[in-house]
């Protein structure tokens, strides 16, 4: 049955990524924002400030607020679980940024916490909502290009040493849970498996190329995941590059071949290449190498609520990315 009640949205961590959280609930119909929380005073009263709603350095203050419903999850993340875990027991709808949580451990005892709470559990896995991720997938359900053969993802990006100094979480395993696969590529870990279906094995090694002395977690990564269906998946990833180059992917089947290349789909086919999509107007603010699909997922994951339909990303499918990171370590570890 559909609730037409105004749902009260609250918002904890107003850093990088807030902004994409806020800007999405000031454009949907019957959301209110009605609390910021930071535990940095000065970025929580701007937050407050900025979009005309209370503001608390302390997220336990919106626990008993019965007018807030939903719950949106923007701090780092060894923060992300133990947070989850006491809203959903509260109740609230909780809608976490990536990753699920910063280690297995944890990540079981929010699917717990989910399974046993009357408020749902959702991952910003937002790429999963590019047009170009949207119409692989059709393509591949569809099986109108014959079985999946093999697919790749290629992410090169720069983050550089004034980058993890501008953070007291990013860099270290105890706060991060790891580098460029626990942050910046799980995205793309994340559509591999989801293209990719059931993973049978993966081998993989990670290796801190030049931010060794800076960071303890790896910024550069590679695997090899066979999957259930006979299909291989090859990745590789890396912080280490000195541009943010649009992600690479390529899904090859038996009889034609998809590449996303600048955002845009391609289909080579018959010695002919056809585009299939562009990249869908960017958001505001938003930096294009993180997607555009942030409003889509918000906007998407209150439909759910509203519609008391289960939303899609939930904590089960929100943990596949994440154990796929943690197998290349496991797997590098194991070869080191
Ligand atoms: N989906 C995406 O594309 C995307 C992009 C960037 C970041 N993220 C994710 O968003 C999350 C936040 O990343 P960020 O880049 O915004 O980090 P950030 O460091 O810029 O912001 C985190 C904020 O959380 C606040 N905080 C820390 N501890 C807190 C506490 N106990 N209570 C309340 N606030 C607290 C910090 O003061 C800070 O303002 C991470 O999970 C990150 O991986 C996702």
């Amino acid at each position: 049955m559909q609730n037409t009640k105004k749902l009260g949205a609250a918002i904890i961590g107003c850093g990088a990524i807030f902004p994409l959280h806020a800007q999405a609930l000031a454009g949907l119909q019957g959301v209110e924002l009605l609390a910021v929380v930071d535990s940095d005073p000065s970025k929580a009263e701007q937050a407050g400030r900025e979009y005309g709603c209370m503001s608390t350095t302390d997220y336990r203050t919106i626990i008993d607020r019965d007018d807030i419903d939903v719950v949106h999850l923007c701090t780092p993340h060894h923060l992300h679980a133990d947070m989850a875990v006491e809203l959903l027991h509260a109740g609230k709808h909780v809608l976490t940024e990536k990753p699920l949580a910063d280690s297995l451990d944890a990540a079981h005892r929010l699917l717990k916490a989910a399974a046993n709470s009357t408020g749902q559990l959702g991952v910003v896995f937002q790429n999963r909502y590019n047009d170009p991720s949207v119409r692989i997938k059709q393509m591949i359900e569809s099986g109108e290009l014959g079985r999946l053969l093999c697919l790749k993802g290629v992410v090169t990006w720069h983050r550089d040493e004034a980058y993890y100094q501008s953070s007291n979480w990013r860099g270290y395993w105890a706060t991060e849970g790891g580098g460029v696969l626990m942050n910046q590529t799980i995205h793309t870990l994340d559509l591999l498996q989801w293209f990719g279906g059931e993973i049978r094995s993966v081998r993989g090694s990670v290796t801190t190329d030049v931010l060794d002395g800076v960071i303890e977690v790896e910024d550069t990564a590679h695997a090899c995941i066979d999957f259930s269906n006979e299909a291989r998946g090859l990745f590789y990833g890396t912080n280490a590059y000195l541009v943010n180059s649009p992600v690479e992917l390529e899904v090859v089947f038996e009889q034609g071949t998809l590449l996303q290349r600048r955002d845009c789909l391609y289909l080579w086919k018959d010695d002919q290449e056809t585009l299939l999509c562009e990249p869908a107007t960017k958001s505001a603010g938003a930096k294009s190498y993180w997607g555009t699909g942030h409003f889509r997922l918000i906007e998407d994951f209150y439909s759910h609520i509203r519609e008391n339909r289960k939303f899609w990303i939930d904590g089960e499918e929100g943990l596949k990315a994440m154990k796929l990171a943690k197998d290349i370590y496991s797997s590098s570890n194991a070869r080191s």
